[in-house]
């Protein structure tokens, strides 16, 4: 294995905890919804996180598209190539749901209805979410590790 796998990978592990800390005290507020009656403060609170943590998934994805991570594997790594590729394709989308997300947030929307939509986006999309970073370390590690096989 070639050193120049090593490099870039180590902060991008190290960036997927940073973001995972975030994104974990998102979840925590979703597996905690509040009565109805605390709706609206949990709702602002809900928006502040999100926009917190929105900028720095923007530069996260910039940096994977953008800095020559991606560069490496597919120099490096040919077959781990088209599953790096299908990556960062699922940005534009992701940061699409998390706006979307955030624009519903935003409306506070505090009726039942309203409110357990809002809740199931916002879980679907974390899951989404923890599920791209979760797979793109598997591809990590797999170059890391040498692994030149294609990739699901
Ligand atoms: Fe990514
Ligand atoms: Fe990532």
């Amino acid at each position: 294995m070639e050193e120049a796998h090593v490099r870039p990978a180590r902060p991008l592990f190290t960036e997927h905890a940073d973001l995972r800390r975030v994104l974990h005290r998102i979840e925590s507020m979703l597996a905690n919804p509040p009565d109805p009656a605390g709706r609206l403060p949990w709702l602002k609170d809900l928006c502040d996180r999100l926009r917190e943590y929105k900028p720095r998934l923007d530069a996260h994805f910039a940096a994977e598209e953008d800095g020559g991570l991606f560069d490496e594997i597919e120099d490096h790594s040919p077959g781990a190539a088209e599953a790096a590729r299908k990556f960062c394709a699922e940005h534009p989308e992701l940061i699409g749901r998390l706006e979307d997300l955030i624009e519903a947030a935003s409306r506070k929307a505090a009726d039942d209805a309203g409110f357990q939509s809002l809740l199931a986006q916002a879980r679907d999309l974390v899951h989404t979410l923890e599920s791209h970073e979760e797979r793109e370390n598997d591809l990590l590690y797999r170059v890391l590790d040498g692994g030149d096989a294609a990739l699901d």
